[in-house]
């Protein structure tokens, strides 16, 4: 299973990096193969809760030039139903830019390993669980989320990892998730299609049940 979806993943940056590089730009539903994924294990729903967060608003694959970014939708989705809190890693250094521009930073972000900054900061011991969500790029997270893992220790509490993406599902986000923090309760994960977010709400309404909360 896990071999099947290293190459669905692969499969999907290769036709992300297709799309990045200019060439006929791939339907949405090429990216079929990989379901919603949605892990039900429940956990423990009364201690303060946050959301953490990168999203980009702007030129993306699928869906176009969007006003606010798909992953914030989902965050915006699950404080609203659960009553978590919110910190959104924000940079300007992707602002306006076009989709394959963008691509090809990433990429070079990631094969650098650089870790761009990120405006204002959180006070996180107050928090309990926290949800960490963001697109998948390049089969994980964008390195300016491995900035903010850098800097702020959340070993020793629940994380609940989630993406949107166009194909790669949590991709290796999980995986990294566990690598910075391998003393944290990382469980729950969930990842949906960017360009089903805005009509997604019950989806992610059911997930969070599955995880037990609003019940
Ligand atoms: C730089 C870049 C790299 C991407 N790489 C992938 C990828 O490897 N796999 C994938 O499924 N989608 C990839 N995508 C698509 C995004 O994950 C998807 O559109 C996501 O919903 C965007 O969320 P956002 O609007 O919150 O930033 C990429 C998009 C960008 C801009």
């Amino acid at each position: 299973m896990k071999a099947l979806k290293y190459i669905l993943a692969s499969a999907v940056c290769m036709l992300v990096s297709t799309a990045c590089s200019g060439s006929k730009k791939n339907e949405a539903n090429v990216n079929e193969p990989v379901q919603e994924e949605a892990q039900t294990n429940a956990v423990t729903t009364d201690g303060k809760t946050l959301v953490v967060f990168f999203s980009h608003a702007g030129d993306n694959y699928s869906v176009g030039d969007i006003k606010v970014g798909n992953t914030k939708i989902v965050a915006d989705y699950i404080s609203e139903l659960t009553g978590a809190d919110q910190f959104e890693i924000k940079t300007n250094k992707y602002d306006g830019m076009a989709y394959k521009p963008l691509c090809d930073l990433a990429k070079k972000e990631q094969a650098n390993g650089e870790l761009p900054a990120f405006e204002g900061g959180i006070d996180i011991d107050a928090y309990e669980t926290i949800f960490i969500g963001g697109p998948v790029w390049w089969g994980t997270y964008p390195q300016v989320m491995f900035t903010f893992f850098s800097k702020y220790d959340l070993n020793g509490k629940t994380l609940i990892p989630f993406t949107t993406h166009e194909g790669s599902g949590l991709g290796n986000c999980v995986k990294d998730v566990k690598k910075a923090y391998p003393k944290a309760n990382v469980t729950g994960e969930f990842s949906m299609y960017g360009h089903d977010v805005r009509s997604g709400k019950a989806t992610v309404e059911k997930w969070l049940k599955g995880l037990g909360y609003g019940k």
